[in-house]
């Protein structure tokens, strides 16, 4: 992500995605710059306390949905960075009470900003039909359908009220020969659904131009494919002069996308899936005519 980023002494860069702050803390110990964190969940504002301790004259935190980042980094423009780091953080899977990991029993829940509708909600109140196109959507589960089918079933006898419970219905129905477990793909479905994750990506990506400068980058690091094909389409969309932003349009900075290191993957197994992209905000105005 530094290198991607590049962050320079005196600039102002966004960890839009703050979670437990390990882009925030390596951007601020590369160099002296402010970061403005920004996260969705209630938690990460907690965490986001000891920082300003820490960095009391460098770093800033705003609490809301990154899809509003025109109106929450306003007072921050123009910035020279936003990085993304999509998903769930460790300390939302590692919490059971967050319910959004199959590894322990807590509530099912899966809300990021812990408010609006749960994966219960979702279970226990959609027809199969709709449990079955979210799993396939944003699970990309084959056996959407069957899982669906067997909540309805479930859900008639008793509610569904917790991550066990589910994972132990869904693991019913599918069985794995690779080492993921057979719950993961309806998990993700259901999170990506909750929290309107996809969307969110698009509608920040749409808006984040104008709060740069021109030579700002954007930095995106994605765990699965849906979030990258997001990405990779607002790219396709932008690397031409855009009707939204007619003045502005994005250049890639790396060839490919670039995958994490060997040593990165030791220290942080989750990293493995992970899909890091940069692009740097151009003018589309002409600066060659006197
Ligand atoms: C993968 S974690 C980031 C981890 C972080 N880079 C770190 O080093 O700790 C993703 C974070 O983004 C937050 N998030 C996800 N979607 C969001 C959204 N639409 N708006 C704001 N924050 C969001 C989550 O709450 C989570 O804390």
């Amino acid at each position: 992500m530094l290198k991607a980023l590049n962050p320079e002494s005196g600039g102002v860069y966004v960890d839009a995605t703050f979670g437990g702050g390990g882009y925030t803390c390596a951007i601020l110990d590369v160099t002296s710059c402010t970061v403005v964190g920004l996260d969705r969940d209630p938690a990460a504002l907690i965490r986001a306390q000891a920082f300003k301790t820490n960095y009391p004259d460098n770093f800033r935190f705003v609490q809301g949905c990154f899809s509003d980042i025109d109106t929450l980094l306003l007072p921050y423009a123009p910035v020279d960075g936003i990085v993304f780091d999509f998903g769930v953080s460790s300390y939302q899977l590692d919490e059971a009470d967050r319910g959004f990991s199959f590894r322990f029993d807590g509530p099912l829940d899966m809300r990021m900003s812990q408010t609006g509708i749960t994966a219960a909600d979702v279970v226990n109140t959609y027809s199969a039909e709709n449990i079955a196109q979210i799993l396939w959507s944003y699970g990309e589960e084959p056996r959407s359908r069957k899982i669906a089918q067997a909540i309805v079933e479930a859900r008639r006898i008793k509610p569904i009220t917790t991550t066990l419970q589910l994972a132990n219905i869904v693991r019913q129905i599918v069985k794995r020969t690779d080492s993921l477990d057979p719950a993961t793909l309806t998990f993700q479905g259901l999170r990506i659904f909750v929290n309107n994750e996809l969307i969110e990506i698009d509608k920040v990506l749409r808006k984040c131009l104008p709060l740069l400068r021109v030579g700002g980058k954007i930095v995106t690091v994605t765990f699965q494919g849906l979030e990258d094909r997001v990405v990779k389409d607002w790219y396709q969309s932008h690397r031409q002069p855009n009707a939204t932003h007619p003045s502005l349009m994005v250049e890639s900075v790396f060839k490919k996308p670039l995958s994490p290191s060997f040593e990165e993957v030791k220290n942080n197994p989750r990293a493995r899936s992970g899909k890091l992209r940069a692009f740097r905000v151009c003018s589309t105005q002409r600066t060659d005519i006197p």
